[in-house]
């Protein structure tokens, strides 16, 4: 019905013949062990090929397999992912890997629905790690085809939009070929990552040119319709460097909520009425920190807002006893510099 006159196999026998020539050599490629290929998935989800490259091989080396990262703490896991971003992959990661070895013998189930019913799988990477690992005609749907596929079939709606989901949905299950589904999948995702990229897409190199809609009807550039954004609102918050004896105080984040288990100077937010100077005050007395200093600030973008953070520097007397154990550390400046901080106090280290 919504397919008419383009012919899946030639869109697929393009792509394979492209995706031979000019895909990309990456490190999950090659293998078919289904745990590299998740890990490498769940790194995808919402991070490029280039950020996710160094922490896919540091997380193998300490994570070889399945067995490797389940007996691991999750705080553990957590620290290995810090600077990733959208940390609740990693505690998803941590519990898929137990449930795989409580419940399926350490192996991964070979089909959509047993890989999707995983913590943190959802219906395109259970897709993905099917055709690629096990070769299953499983379709993907992540920003990069929906991407190619709104083009090439020239949808004119909101690409966000249910319909449209559905309809995305039915493409790429009718696109998706029997004969090397996994490849398949690799080559229409590089096609998105390297050709039909957002702004300037290279239509003259694409091996779907002379098929795609809305290159033929000059709407490459229009389509996908581009969403109005939102605001993303601000939060103000203060962060406190407290130094004592050459060290800084830094704790861990409750493992539950945002950036769980990463690790961070005290800090809080500033109250509606209230200035960082007041905040800062009152968080420093709880600590028995002395004057404070401002120390500048960092901007850091999340997902659903903007963190306006401002820094203190404060000292404390040698002689004060803040817990020293368990989820509160005093680090050196070298030391802080390899700590799995979250980002935004991450940013604030050029500032000590
Ligand atoms: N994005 C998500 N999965 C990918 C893969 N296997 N190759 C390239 N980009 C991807």
């Amino acid at each position: 019905m919504i397919l008419t006159d383009l012919d899946p196999t030639l869109v697929s026998e393009q792509l394979l013949a492209w995706y031979d020539k000019a895909g990309r050599s990456l490190p999950w490629r090659g293998t078919s062990d289904p745990y590299r290929i998740w890990l490498s998935e769940i790194m995808l989800q919402q991070t490029g090929v280039a950020a996710v490259i160094p922490y896919y091989e540091r997380f193998l080396t300490r994570f070889p397999d399945t067995a490797a990262l389940a007996s691991a703490s999750v705080e553990e896991v957590v620290e290995l992912w810090a600077g990733l971003g959208y940390y609740s992959r990693a505690r998803n990661l941590h519990k898929a890997a137990v449930a795989l070895m409580e419940e399926h013998g350490g192996a991964f189930p070979a089909t959509v629905a047993g890989l999707q019913a995983l913590p943190g799988v959802g219906r395109s990477t259970a897709g993905a790690v099917a055709a690629i690992a096990f070769g299953v005609r499983a379709p993907i749907l992540d920003g990069n085809v929906r991407r190619v596929l709104a083009r090439l079939f020239a949808l004119r709606e909101d690409p966000r939009s249910s319909a449209s989901e559905k309809k995305l949905w039915i493409w790429a299950e009718t696109l998706t070929p029997a004969v090397r589904p996994g490849d398949y999948a690799q080559a229409i995702m590089d096609l998105g990552a390297t050709l039909c990229t957002p702004r300037t897409p290279g239509c003259e190199r694409c091996p779907l040119e002379a098929l795609c809609r809305a290159r033929g009807l000059g709407l490459e550039r229009e389509i996908p319709v581009k969403q109005m954004k939102n605001k993303v609102p601000t939060v103000l918050q203060v962060a406190l460097l407290i130094g004592r004896d050459g060290r800084l105080l830094v704790r861990r984040r409750p493992l539950e909520g945002m950036l769980g288990g990463l690790w961070e100077f005290p800090s809080g937010v500033v109250p509606e009425g209230r200035t960082p100077v007041q905040t800062a005050s009152a968080l420093g007395r709880d600590f028995g920190a002395g004057e404070l200093v401002p120390a500048g600030g960092v901007v850091h973008a999340y997902s659903h807002f903007r963190l306006d953070l401002h820094l203190f520097r404060a000292e404390v007397k040698e002689t004060t006893r803040i817990a020293e154990e368990g989820e509160s550390r005093w680090l050196t400046p070298a030391e802080l510099s390899d700590w799995p901080l979250h980002g935004a106090h991450k940013k604030a280290l050029p500032l000590l």
